[in-house]
C-alpha cells in the first residue's frame, strides 16, 4: 500500500469525530485556519505535543492550545481550528494525511485526533497548525502488524514525577535511549500544595480541587523541557494512579473523608479525570462522563506482547487499617468486571509476553523483620485474597510480567504464588520502576540502612533501589532484557545517567535474574 492510497486516508474514527475532527482532508495551507472571529493569541503551542496509545494502524495526536498555561490557558472561550498534518519523513516530504480538529473551551482547547489508516511498526512524524502558528514537531510509531511473531519492542517504564521533588533529568536519558513506546504507570502530578523549599514550586496557592486548578497544575508539568521532549518523541500509554487526584483516594473516597465531602468528593474527581484526559494521548473511550473515566484496556504489540493497563484506583475497596483487614476475601482492587477482562485478557492471549501494568506493586512488601507480617496496605498487599488467586492463574499463562510504580523505589521481584510460602512456584516477575523525581536525590545510606535488614523477609526482592529513573525493557521472543536506568541527581535540570542494574527473564522460564 503506498502512502498516497485512498485507504491510506481513512484517518478519523468516530472518536475523532465526537471532538468535531473534520471528516475529509484538508490542503495544508498557511491562513486557511480562521477567515474571522476573535484572533488567536500568540505563543498558543506552549505545551508541547504528543502521541499515544498505538495500534498496528493508528495512533492518537495530542495538543493544547495554551498560550497562557498557568493561568487557565489564556484562550477566548470560543471553538478554534486546528490543522493537523502527519507524514512519513521528519521534513514533511512524504505527507501522508491531513485534516482540521476543532480546539473547544468545554476541552481546555486541546485537541485529540485518532489517526488511522496508518501501516503497522514505522516511525511517523506529525505537527499542529492554528492561526498560522505551527506547533513543534513529533515523532510517533505504530504498533507492530497482529501477526507479526518476531521482532523487538524497546519499552520505557515510568511513573512518579514530583515537580516540587525534582527536575525530570531521566527523560533526558530515556529520549537518548529511543524506546518504541513509553509506559507510564500514575503519578503524572501531584496534587500537594506549594512548598517554599521545594526544589522548584507548585503553581497556585494550594491543593487543586476545581477543572482550572487541574489544568493549571496539568499544564505546568507539561512544561518541563525533558518531559515535553520525549512526548514529542515516542507514542506514550498511561494510566493514573492516586495523585492526579488526591493521595490514597479509593473509588469516591478520598485520602480524609472527615475534610471532604462525598459531593466535594465526586465534584474534585470529576474535575481532575477531565483535566486528566484534556492533557493525556488517549482515545475518545477516555473522554470522562462525570466522575468515571475509561481507564483500563489492552494493547496489542503483534504477537510479541499484550499489554494490559490495569485501573487500581476506581473500582477498589477502601484501603484496610489492618492485617486482618487486608486478608479480607470481601476486598477488591479491580472490581469483579476488571478482574475477569483481566483474567480473559490473559487467558486468551496469542502473545509471547503478557504485560501488566499496574500502578502499584504486587508482590510482597514485608516491613516486619522476624516472624509475622506487616503490610503497606494501599499496594496489592493491602488486597490479599485477589492478589493470591491471580497469582495462581498466573501459572497457567504464558510469561506474565507486571510493571508498577507507586513505591519510588526500584524493587524488582520474582513472583511467587504464595508468598506465605518461600517454597512456592515462581509465576511471573514484576519491575516497580523508582521515581521520575519524586523523594529527591534520596540518601542513599540511609536507605540502606532502613531496607536491607528486611531482605531476609523478603526473599523474593531480586534488586532494591533508591535512585530517580525509570527502566527500560527489549523485549524479543526468547527473553526480556532489562535495565535499571538512573541519575546521579533531581535537583539540578541536568544530570548524568548510567545503568544500575541488568536483568533478564527468559521466555518459559518465571522469575527474573540478574544479569
Ligand atoms: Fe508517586
Amino acid at each position: 500500500m503506498t502512502a498516497a492510497s485512498p485507504d491510506r486516508r481513512r484517518f478519523l474514527t468516530a472518536g475523532a469525530a465526537v471532538l468535531g475532527a473534520a471528516a475529509s482532508a484538508q490542503l495544508w495551507l498557511p491562513g486557511t485556519a480562521r477567515a474571522a472571529g476573535t484572533p488567536l493569541p500568540d505563543g498558543v503551542f506552549t505545551l508541547g505535543v504528543s502521541s499515544g496509545d498505538p495500534l498496528p494502524d493508528g495512533i492518537v495526536l495530542w495538543t493544547r492550545l495554551a498560550p497562557d498555561p498557568l493561568n487557565g490557558g489564556g484562550m477566548p472561550d470560543e471553538v478554534f481550528p486546528v490543522e493537523w498534518e502527519l507524514a512519513e519523513d521528519e521534513r514533511f516530504h512524504r505527507s501522508v494525511c491531513r485534516g482540521t480538529a476543532q480546539a473547544r473551551p468545554e476541552f481546555g482547547h486541546s485537541v485529540h485526533v485518532d489517526v488511522r489508516g496508518l501501516r503497522p511498526d514505522r516511525p511517523y512524524w506529525y505537527r499542529f497548525r492554528a492561526g498560522g502558528q505551527l506547533s513543534p514537531a513529533g515523532r510517533t510509531r505504530t504498533a507492530p502488524h497482529p501477526h507479526q511473531r518476531g521482532g523487538s519492542l524497546r519499552v520505557a517504564l515510568a511513573s512518579c514525577q514530583n515537580w516540587q521533588h525534582g527536575y525530570f533529568t531521566p527523560y533526558a536519558d530515556m529520549l537518548a535511549q529511543d524506546p518504541d513506546v513509553v509506559l507510564f504507570v500514575g503519578d503524572y502530578i501531584y496534587e500537594s500544595a506549594p512548598s517554599s523549599t521545594a526544589v522548584r514550586r507548585h503553581e497556585g496557592k494550594g491543593e487543586p480541587y476545581t477543572l482550572e486548578q487541574y489544568r493549571n497544575r496539568y499544564a505546568q508539568y507539561r512544561t518541563d523541557p525533558d518531559l515535553a521532549a520525549m512526548h514529542a518523541n515516542a507514542p506514550w500509554v498511561v494510566t493514573f494512579d492516586d495523585h492526579e487526584v488526591d493521595n490514597d483516594w479509593a473509588g469516591e473516597i478520598p485520602q480524609d473523608p472527615d475534610k471532604q465531602s462525598h459531593d466535594a468528593f465526586v465534584a474534585r474527581l470529576t474535575a481532575a479525570f477531565q483535566a486528566y484526559y484534556e492533557h493525556m494521548p488517549v482515545r475518545a473511550f477516555a473522554i470522562p462522563t462525570g466522575p468515571h473515566i475509561q481507564m483500563y484496556r489492552r494493547l496489542e504489540f503483534g504477537r510479541l506482547a499484550r499489554l494490559n493497563v490495569l485501573d487500581t484506583r476506581q473500582f477498589r475497596s477502601d484501603q484496610a487499617t489492618t492485617q486482618e483487614g487486608a486478608e479480607s476475601p470481601s476486598m477488591t482492587m479491580l472490581g469483579a468486571e476488571q478482574k475477569q477482562w483481566l483474567l480473559d485478557g490473559l487467558h486468551d492471549s496469542p502473545a509471547r509476553w503478557n504485560l501488566i501494568a499496574s500502578q502499584i506493586m504486587m508482590a510482597e512488601t514485608d516491613l516486619l523483620p522476624g516472624d509475622g507480617k506487616l503490610w503497606y496496605y494501599d499496594a496489592w498487599d493491602g488486597y490479599q485474597a485477589e492478589r493470591n488467586a491471580l497469582l495462581e492463574e498466573f501459572a497457567g499463562i504464558r510469561n506474565p510480567v507486571v510493571l508498577s510504580g507507586d513505591r519510588h523505589l526500584t524493587m524488582i521481584s520474582d513472583l511467587r504464588e504464595d508468598f506465605a510460602d518461600p517454597d512456592s512456584d515462581v509465576v511471573g516477575a514484576e519491575f516497580v520502576g523508582t521515581s521520575i523525581s519524586t523523594n529527591g536525590d534520596q540518601d542513599q545510606d540511609a536507605f540502606h540502612a532502613q531496607w536491607d535488614p528486611l531482605k531476609a523477609d523478603n526473599p523474593h526482592w531480586k534488586v532494591i533501589d533508591a535512585h530517580r529513573g525509570y527502566h527500560l525493557f527489549d523485549i524479543r521472543c526468547d527473553g526480556v532484557d532489562a535495565a535499571v536506568r538512573v541519575v546521579d541527581t533531581v535537583v539540578r535540570p541536568q544530570a548524568t545517567a548510567s545503568t544500575l542494574a541488568r536483568l533478564r527473564v527468559e521466555t518459559d522460564e518465571p522469575g527474573v535474574q540478574v544479569v
